[in-house]
């Protein structure tokens, strides 16, 4: 069989770094692969006017798998100030890459696995019944409705007035906010398609029965968010009956969900929301299982077209450290999790059996693992390094 080839989008920051490291831990675990680099990120924006480059979405397009580490984001007259002079003249105004990767292929499918390694410091701890401490063993995955939702972009500020007027016709926005004058509206949507929905839920439950999960629990808010959220709930009650009877359907509240996620998270398994609610609770199970540096994440299309990446930016603070400090572990997970895509799952079942050994030895943490604040010093009091943990795991393979 040819080698695979892989698109390597470092970006920005501690991109770069994790990147480098994840692909040496790939190599040594035995995967062979072409590596291909994509450019993404500030250089870019910055150099050319576009932190996107045409080349990137060919070399995607062709090429269908990437790693991404991270990208540097700033705020429109920020991203304006640092353009080359010669191109500011012609009003380019910047946006996230990220987001335009996601719309250019519709890659429509979020995952985010969040699972607890025994023996990391930073996991989830609670006080039990008895006065004792209990850990329990956090292992859900996040499926995150990844393009529409309320990240779905139709948005207006003091809306044109045909809008506006189309707004008024329902009897809630004229109730509500009829008085309120048009130039102090500001309107966000919340959108879902059929098609998307069905393909968000479609893929939890498939994962479910795959990696033999009991249940899918829809997290929304059917009860107040009658339309979408509602419109969730129905496809997947339908969805479990057909095909899925042996896989138990929950519903939960995203804000019951939030308090429930410190209360009794290891009750979960894969969860499904849309883009926002997905969001904000991938995050808050990631913190249960040692945060940013552990906290990794898959985007898919329908085409095949996949993006694999840490949850975490680029951590600019730490970039131009001498010895980088950051926990190359998202990233390394992150690509776990597309062996697992191009079906490669015994190299990857390798490599997260060699971070859990190293995690429960307990010899080589990074500075976040040791509760430190990440200052270059770090390294002198003990903590490991980037290049460190990335070896430590590829001693264990
Ligand atoms: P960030 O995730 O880059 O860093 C926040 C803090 O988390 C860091 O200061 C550090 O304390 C910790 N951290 C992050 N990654 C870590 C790792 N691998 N190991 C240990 N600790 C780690 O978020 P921040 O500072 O809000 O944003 C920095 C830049 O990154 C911004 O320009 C932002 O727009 C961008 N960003 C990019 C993302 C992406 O590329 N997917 C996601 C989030 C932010
Ligand atoms: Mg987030």
């Amino acid at each position: 069989m040819s080698k695979r080839t892989i698109v390597a989008m470092p970006g920005d920051g501690i991109g770069k770094v994790v990147l480098d490291e994840t692909i040496k831990v790939l190599n040594a675990a035995g995967f062979e692969a072409d590596y291909v680099e994509g450019d993404i990120g500030w250089e870019f924006w910055r150099s050319e006017g576009n932190p996107l480059p045409q080349r990137t979405i060919d070399l995607l397009a062709k090429h269908k798998i990437a790693l991404f580490g991270a990208i540097t984001s700033k705020p429109k007259d920020e991203a304006f100030e640092e353009l080359a002079p010669e191109l500011k003249e012609k009003g380019l105004v910047y946006s996230s890459p990220i987001v335009g990767l996601r719309q250019h292929f519709g890659l429509d499918i979020c995952a985010r696995p969040t699972k607890s390694y025994n023996g990391n410091p930073l996991n989830f701890i609670r006080r039990g019944a008895d006065g004792g401490i209990e850990e329990p063993n956090v292992d859900a995955v996040i499926f995150r409705q990844n393009t529409e939702g309320l990240y779905g972009g139709v948005e207006w500020t003091d809306p044109e007035k045909q809008v506006y007027d189309a707004f008024m016709t329902h009897p809630k926005f004229k109730q509500n906010f009829g008085n309120v004058p048009k130039d102090e509206v500001s309107i966000s949507t919340r959108i879902f398609s059929k098609n998307a929905t069905e393909r968000i839920l479609r893929a939890a439950f498939e994962h479910a029965k795959e990696y033999n999960y009991p249940s899918v629990t829809l997290c929304e808010k059917p009860n107040v968010i009658r339309e979408t959220s509602g419109m969730m709930y129905k496809m997947a009650l339908k969805m479990q009956a057909a095909d899925y009877p042996n896989i138990d359907l929950w519903n939960t509240n995203i804000d019951a969900q939030m308090m429930w996620l410190t209360k009794n998270p290891e009750n979960y398994g894969v969860i499904v929301a849309g883009n926002m609610f997905g969001d904000i609770i991938s995050d808050g199970f990631a913190g249960l299982i040692g945060g940013l540096g552990f906290a990794c994440s898959a985007q898919m299309s329908s085409e095949g077209i996949a993006v694999f990446e840490p949850t975490h930016g680029s951590a600019p603070k730490y970039a131009d450290f001498e010895t980088s400090i950051v926990n190359p572990i998202a990233m390394v997970e992150s690509a776990c999790m597309m062996l697992d895509y191009i079906d490669e799952k015994e190299i990857s079942a390798k490599i997260r059996k060699a971070v859990a050994d190293v995690i429960s030895e307990g010899k080589v943490r990074t500075y976040d693992m040791m509760k430190m604040t990440g200052r270059p010093d770090v390294i002198e009091k003990g903590a490991a390094s980037t290049v460190e943990m990335a070896d430590a795991i590829i001693a264990k393979l």
